[in-house]
């Protein structure tokens, strides 16, 4: 052995280069090929997917539990209602009438209803003061829900009317099944009684 062969840089082995083992092809086509399949998977999923090919939990589910499955009349006003018409149900003087002792909230349940699947755009006079804004439909909600709120504000902030029943709304709903429009005011709701 020469003095030569024992300096330690001529021991090692060369530095591996990429020349001897290249990332395989297949590996370079297919990593951006699994991401852009990602990019395509999410961008079309369909949200609706029977959720048993999932985790299985509905939509449901996920939501916050409310009274025990059945609606909630206390928890759908906050959530839905309390946001024009206050917590306590006074409203907001000249924009949003009051629910708390309004004559269309204790008055005719049919017209309560009415109110409440398709909503008011029009003059509407509440304890003696005019209003004219804009009430949205609630047509979407379940009979269940739609009932639930109602006999909840017949019988809050010293209301006392009797309750309204899912079969009512049902009824009501059926009855003006064919309308699009807001109520156009007190006169075609009065019309209604
Ligand atoms: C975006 C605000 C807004 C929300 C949310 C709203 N309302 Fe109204 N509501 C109004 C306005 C404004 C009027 C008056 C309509 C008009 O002037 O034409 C009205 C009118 C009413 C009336 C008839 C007048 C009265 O005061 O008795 C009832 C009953 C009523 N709303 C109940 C409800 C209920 C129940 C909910 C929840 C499901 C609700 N509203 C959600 C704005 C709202």
């Amino acid at each position: 052995m020469t003095r030569l062969k024992q300096r330690p840089h001529l021991r090692e082995f060369d530095d591996p280069e990429e020349r001897d083992r290249p990332l395989p092809r297949l590996l370079l086509f297919l990593v951006p090929f699994m991401m852009l399949w990602g990019g395509y998977y999410i961008a079309t999923m369909d949200t609706t997917a029977d959720p048993t090919l999932g985790d299985g939990r509905t939509r449901t589910a996920l939501m916050p539990a409310v009274g025990g499955g059945a609606a909630n009349g206390a928890q759908l006003f906050t959530t839905k209602c309390a946001a024009c018409h206050q917590s306590a149900g006074q409203g907001v003087a000249g924009v949003f009438p009051p629910l708390a002792a309004s004559e269309w909230v204790t008055g005719s349940e049919r017209v309560l209803v009415q109110i409440l699947l398709h909503g008011i755009q029009g003059e509407i006079t509440v304890k003696g003061v005019r209003y004219n804004g804009l009430m949205p439909p609630w047509k979407s909600l379940t009979d269940e829900e739609i009932a639930a709120i109602a006999t909840h504000i017949r019988s809050q902030w010293g209301n006392g009317a009797s309750p309204v029943t899912a079969a009512t709304v049902a009824a009501e709903r059926e009855a003006t099944a064919s309308r699009s429009a807001p109520w156009k005011g007190e006169s075609e709701l009065s019309a209604l009684k």
